[in-house]
């Protein structure tokens, strides 16, 4: 069977701009309602500006005004598959770390619950 959400997140994939890495990654949220959201790692030749692809995914969710998500898939070519940087723990468990993320790599699948990829995490409630 094929999944829908990891072939929109190999096509996000596709348009990574990674000319210095060649570390290409995809990533697709899909939200509460069903809707899905893309983003695509984006590098810069000033290195550090880079975005990753998960990041990405959240601003154009946010951005369409959609916050609540039920699923994410990141997607690499690597094995074991790649799991979201530091920096994308912190962004996703923003809006949930209940979230499973399914990693895909180019052999085999994981799936992990944000909860246990960013334990004891630092989030909004700390701010009330
Ligand atoms: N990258 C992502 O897009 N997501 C991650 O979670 C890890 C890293 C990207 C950033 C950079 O363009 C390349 O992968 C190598 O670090």
């Amino acid at each position: 069977m094929t999944d829908s959400l990891i072939t929109a997140a190999r096509n996000a994939q596709a348009r990574a701009y990674a000319p210095y890495s060649k570390f290409r990654v995809g990533a697709a949220l899909e939200a509460a309602d069903g809707t899905v959201f893309l983003g695509c790692n984006v590098e810069n030749a000033s290195y550090g500006l880079t975005i990753c692809a998960e990041r990405a995914a959240v601003c154009a969710a946010v951005s369409a005004g959609v916050k609540r998500f039920r699923r994410a898939v990141v997607v690499s070519d690597v094995d074991p598959p790649a799991a979201p940087c530091g920096a994308c723990r912190q962004v996703l468990a923003e809006f949930g770390l209940d979230l499973p993320i399914e990693g895909v790599g180019s052999k085999r699948t994981l799936t992990w619950r944000l909860s246990d990829l960013l334990p004891v995490a630092f989030g909004p409630e700390q701010l009330r």
